[in-house]
C-alpha cells in the first residue's frame, strides 16, 4: 500500500499513531467521543483554533472539485452520519479538509438513544472497526435545527433524519410522521437530506424495508420535499439483493436523487472481523468489516440504475484505494468515521492527495470522469 503523505502529513500520522492514539484509547469509547467532540467545539470556536487545524490538516486540488445534484463540492469525502449526533461541529469540518459533512442522524423526537450510556460503543482494532450501539441519541430535530438556523456553512451539510426509537412497537403513520417533522424543521438548513431506513440498533427493527411502508414513506415525502434538496436514502448493509432492488427501484420511483451505501454491519450476517474482539453481542459493525460488500453494494445500484440514481459510497475507506475502488465502481460522493479514528485527522488530506495522483495515473482531469470507470455497464435489453 503506497502512502501519499508529504513531510507535515508524514508527522501527524506519527504523532497521531504512536502518542495521541494510545493515549485517546485508554478511555473508553463512548467517554473518547464526547471528550474529542468537546475538543473540536473550542478548536472550532475561535479563528486561530480553526486557523491551526488548516495549517496542520487542510489540502485542496481543483481536480477534486465535483457538482453532484446542483451542489458544488471542493473534494468528494465528507463526514458520515453518526459523529456528530447533535450537529456541533460543523465549523471543524472544513479545516479539516473534508468536502461536507453529513450531520445526525436527527430525529422528530428527542432521542436518549439505548440504555447503558458509556458502554454503546466497542472498539475491534484487529479488525480496524467499532460495534456501534447507540440507537440513535440526539437533541430531537426542533432544538438542533433552532441552533443551526440562519448559520453560514463553509462546506456542504447533509442533514441525516432518522425515525426516533422511543417505541418498541411500529406504528406506520407516527413513523412517517416523525420523519416529516424532521426535515420541516430543516426545510432552510442544509444542503441536502438522508432518510436513514437502515439504523441496526433501534427497537422496532427496520420497518422501511418492507415495501409497502417505503413506498408511503417516500409518498409522503416527496409530496413535501423542498424544491432545491436533493434526497438520498441509506440503505443497510446485509440486504439481500431483491431487497435492494426493491428499495433503489422505489427510489427512483418516487424521484429521490440517490443512495447512501451503505450502514453498519450486524455481526450474525457478516463474517468478515476477528471473532475473539466481539465482546458485546448486541450492535453493528463499522469499517473494515463493511468494506469489501459495501463496494459490492455500490456496483451493483450503479449497473441497476445505469449511473442514474447519485451514490453516496461509505464503509471501510481508510486509504486513497480504498476510496478510488468505491468511486471508480460508481460512487460519485464518499464518507467515512472509522478510518478516522483508527488513522487519525490527517487521513481525509492523504487520502484526498492519493485521489488526485490515481485520477492522475489513469488520465482523468476530474472525480467525475473517475466515477464507475472499473463497473462497465451491461448492456442495454433490445
Ligand atoms: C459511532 C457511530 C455512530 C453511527 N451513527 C449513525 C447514525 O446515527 N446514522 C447513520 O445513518 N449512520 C450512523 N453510523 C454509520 C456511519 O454513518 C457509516 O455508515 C458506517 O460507520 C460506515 O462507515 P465507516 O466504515 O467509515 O465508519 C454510525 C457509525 C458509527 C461508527
Amino acid at each position: 500500500m503506497k502512502t501519499y503523505y508529504d513531510l507535515k502529513g508524514l508527522l501527524n500520522y506519527f504523532v497521531y499513531r504512536w502518542v495521541l492514539r494510545p493515549l485517546i484509547f485508554l478511555w473508553p469509547p463512548e467517554v473518547a467521543h464526547n471528550k474529542l467532540k468537546a475538543f473540536g467545539l473550542w478548536m472550532g470556536s475561535g479563528g486561530f483554533g480553526r486557523w491551526v487545524l488548516r495549517k496542520l490538516f487542510y489540502f485542496e486540488d481543483l481536480s477534486l472539485n465535483t457538482l453532484v445534484d446542483g451542489i458544488h463540492y471542493r473534494n468528494p469525502l465528507g463526514l458520515s452520519a453518526g459523529f456528530d449526533k447533535d450537529g456541533e461541529l460543523t465549523d471543524v469540518y472544513p479545516e479539516l479538509g473534508f468536502g461536507f459533512a453529513e450531520l445526525g442522524s436527527f430525529t422528530g423526537e428527542i432521542c436518549p438513544g439505548n440504555p447503558g450510556v458509556g458502554r454503546r460503543l466497542f472498539r475491534m482494532p484487529k479488525s480496524k472497526s467499532i460495534l456501534v450501539w447507540y440507537g440513535l441519541n440526539n437533541q430531537g430535530s426542533e432544538k438542533i435545527s433552532s441552533r443551526l438556523a440562519g448559520k453560514n456553512f463553509a462546506i456542504p451539510i447533509g442533514i441525516n433524519a432518522a425515525k426516533s426509537n422511543l417505541n418498541p412497537e411500529f406504528d406506520l403513520q407516527e413513523s412517517m410522521a416523525d420523519y416529516l417533522k424532521t426535515l420541516k424543521a430543516f426545510e432552510n438548513i442544509g444542503d441536502y437530506f438522508t432518510i436513514n431506513i437502515s439504523c441496526p440498533n433501534t427497537q422496532d427493527g427496520e420497518p422501511f424495508v418492507n415495501p409497502e411502508n417505503l413506498d408511503a414513506l417516500l409518498a409522503a415525502i416527496s409530496a413535501i420535499r423542498p424544491a432545491d434538496k436533493p434526497i438520498y436514502v441509506k440503505l443497510a448493509a446485509d440486504l439481500t439483493l431483491d431487497e435492494i432492488n426493491i428499495i433503489v427501484d422505489a427510489c427512483v420511483k418516487h424521484g429521490m436523487n440517490g443512495v447512501v451505501l451503505t450502514n453498519l454491519a450486524k455481526p450474525e450476517f457478516n463474517q468478515e472481523y476477528v471473532k475473539d474482539e466481539l465482546i458485546f453481542h448486541k450492535g453493528a459493525m463499522s469499517g473494515l468489516p463493511l468494506q469489501r460488500i459495501c463496494t459490492q453494494v455500490i456496483r451493483h445500484v450503479y449497473r441497476r440504475t445505469r449511473g442514474k440514481l447519485t451514490i453516496i459510497g461509505v464503509g471501510g475507506i481508510f486509504t486513497a484505494e480504498d476510496a478510488y475502488e468505491k468511486i471508480t465502481s460508481g460512487a460519485n460522493l464518499l464518507e467515512m468515521i472509522t478510518g478516522m479514528i483508527y488513522e487519525g485527522p490527517q487521513v481525509m488530506g492523504e487520502i484526498n492527495r492519493g485521489l488526485v495522483e490515481l485520477l492522475k495515473k489513469d488520465g482523468f482531469e476530474s472525480i467525475s470522469d473517475a466515477v464507475g470507470s472499473r463497473n462497465p455497464l451491461p448492456p442495454l435489453d433490445t
